[in-house]
């Protein structure tokens, strides 16, 4: 009996190092620029890969992504106990303890002790992901088969991010090489008689969901948006500039959308939600050149009331999701209130509010007003890139650690702001931010470079999966509390199997000394190191099987 236990741990020894070593490491490329970090490259022959190590009980597996260059790099621990809030001094001999304050002048800087509270728990997590728009899966179809599916599973698969979540536009957007919708042809035809899919739909952005969904380790929850209407049911006849829908067009927009879930549908790839237009501030204070339409918010929510939300609900697809607004954080509230001025049944139409990234400079507890305001509403935050702004004077920035540290601690604030899931803008673009017909370049996680037949993972990409990867739907977020004088970036949750996921966030220039606490005794001790993001997954038995719901 003992030689057959004995056995049996070995093999699971050597199983175990087998699994932790099959990582491929990053294929690290340096560009030699002052500031940056490095990429990873990725072709036909080879791509990095990191497995998700579950910890054994009483144990942890921490994954660190820094400036310096490490991606995803492993470490492990072992939870201690013992009272977390003072500190064993340096000298054993003494075997005294001191008041955690008075350890040492610069441990008040360097250390941060944060308490976990299981039992307080906050939103349940729907996911994260990226879009595929038409750039992103042009630029995929460039490479070779060998290299489009180590791609594929880089964002998908479980040796990748474990995304599962897409957002997708209806019809073009500016990142397509042309502006279009569908049934252009013929004008006025409210009955969208010809209503048809664009090639882009059959020959990239659909053959891209489907191989996604293939290498996905859970459901891959999709969110459609629309950027324009045909332009013959707007006041300006343009694709984009100044222009609202008009009137007698409210209920052929409403089938706009029923007709796209149809047709996705039929190709097998089901609609999770659909937002209510894509930035509607844009058709009404027109800052912006690309594919748009204008909504003023109380016309908003008389459409939602008497065409999206009936056509909707009581269609075949009903248990679609209707996301309002799909807009800047600071225009939230004007919307919803608009909304319910318009017609207060587009309230009870609504399942949840969509944000866009790029009015983040308005605090991030405007999401927990809008979530205290509307309590049954969810919030998913549905774009997100860098290098938009006009004063973005590079549009792509290779290697950009500033840019992954906006993505981490935007993705950190919206987490702890009630945001249920985080969808990346484009999944890739080529080395110029693009294609885009407007000429709106922006940077990317991935950049592929089709005529070398490689592509590129920049730090984006790592900062996405230190959530996405470790954050599995269903998770509950809970109550962090800081129990020392300076703290660092944090987000914790619960996750269905019952172990907790903190990812941390050290945007110092040096190292920081971290203990959290999961329970009153019982705590870890990991090293945040300077200009890194950590994510730490703990296996408490003591936490799941005491703490209730
Ligand atoms: C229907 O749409 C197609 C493009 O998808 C177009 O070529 C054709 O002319 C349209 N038919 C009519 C009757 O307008
Ligand atoms: C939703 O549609 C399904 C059929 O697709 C139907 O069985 C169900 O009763 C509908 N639910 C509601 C609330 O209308």
């Amino acid at each position: 009996m003992v030689q057959i236990r004995s056995t049996l741990i070995l093999l699971t020894v050597v199983l175990l190092s087998y699994f932790g070593k099959c990582d491929q490491p990053c294929n690290a490329r340096d560009l030699g620029i002052e500031g940056r970090s490095i990429v990873c490259v990725c072709n036909a022959q080879y791509c990095d890969t990191v497995s998700r190590e579950a910890p054994a009980s009483g144990t942890f597996v921490a994954y660190t992504t820094s400036k310096s260059g490490k991606r995803f790099e492993k470490s492990y621990g072992s939870i201690q106990t013992g009272l977390p809030f003072v500190k064993e001094t340096q000298s054993k001999a003494q075997e005294k303890v001191t008041p955690y304050i008075l350890d040492n002048i610069w441990g008040i800087w360097t250390e941060a002790t944060l308490a976990l509270s299981a039992g307080t728990r906050y939103q349940t997590i729907e996911g994260f992901g990226g879009s595929v728009t038409d750039a992103a899966a042009i630029n995929w179809r460039k490479l070779s088969d060998a290299a489009q599916s180590h791609f594929i599973r880089s964002y998908f698969s479980s040796e990748g991010l474990e995304y599962n979540m897409i957002r997708v536009p209806i019809g073009g957007a500016d990142f397509s090489t042309h502006p279009y919708t569908y049934n252009e042809h013929p004008w006025h035809d409210a009955a969208l008689s010809n209503y048809t899919l664009a090639d882009e739909d059959y020959f990239y952005k659909l053959p891209m969901i489907k191989q996604s969904q293939l290498v996905s380790t859970d459901e891959i929850k999709i969110t459609a948006s629309t950027w324009s209407p045909p332009v013959w049911m707007k006041t300006n006849e343009r694709i984009t500039g100044f222009a609202q829908l008009r009137p007698e067009y409210y209920q052929a927009y409403a089938d706009y959308h029923l007709k796209f879930i149809e047709e996705y549908s039929k190709a097998e790839v089901p609609i999770w939600a659909i937002t209510t237009t894509n930035e509607p501030i844009n058709g009404v204070v027109p800052f912006v050149d690309f594919n748009s339409l204008g909504w003023f918010p109380s016309d908003l929510g008389r459409w939602i009331a008497n065409n999206l939300g009936p056509t909707i609900r009581n269609s075949r697809f009903n248990n679609t999701l209707i996301l309002a607004v799909d807009d800047q954080r600071y225009l939230l509230h004007i919307y919803l209130n608009g909304m319910q001025r318009g017609d207060p049944k587009s309230i009870d139409y609504i399942d949840g509010i969509a944000i866009h990234y790029y009015g983040n400079f308005a605090p991030a507890s405007l999401l927990t007003n809008i979530q205290n305001s509307y309590p049954d509403k969810i919030l998913l935050s549905t774009e997100a890139c860098e290098g938009p702004m006009p004063w973005d004077v590079m549009r792509v920035k290779v290697g950009s650690w500033e840019r992954a540290q906006r993505y981490t601690r935007s993705i950190m604030q919206d987490l702890n702001n009630f945001v249920v899931g985080w969808i990346d803008w484009n999944l890739c673009l080529d080395e110029n931010g693009g294609p885009n017909w407007a000429d709106n370049f922006v940077d990317a996680p991935i950049l592929v470079y089709g005529d070398k037949d490689e592509f590129i993972k920049q730090p984006m990409f790592y900062a996405m999966g230190h959530f996405s990867k470790f954050i599995p739907r269903g998770s509950r977020r809970i109550q962090v509390n800081q129990r020392s004088l300076f703290s660092i970036d944090n987000v914790a949750f619960i996750t269905p199997a019952g172990n907790i996921v903190m990812v941390l966030h050290n945007r110092n220039s040096y190292d920081m000394t971290v203990r959290i606490a999961t329970v009153l005794i019982r705590y870890i001790d990991v090293t945040v190191e300077a200009e890194s993001i950590m994510t730490v997954e703990i296996n408490d038995a003591w936490v799941s099987t005491n703490t209730v719901n």
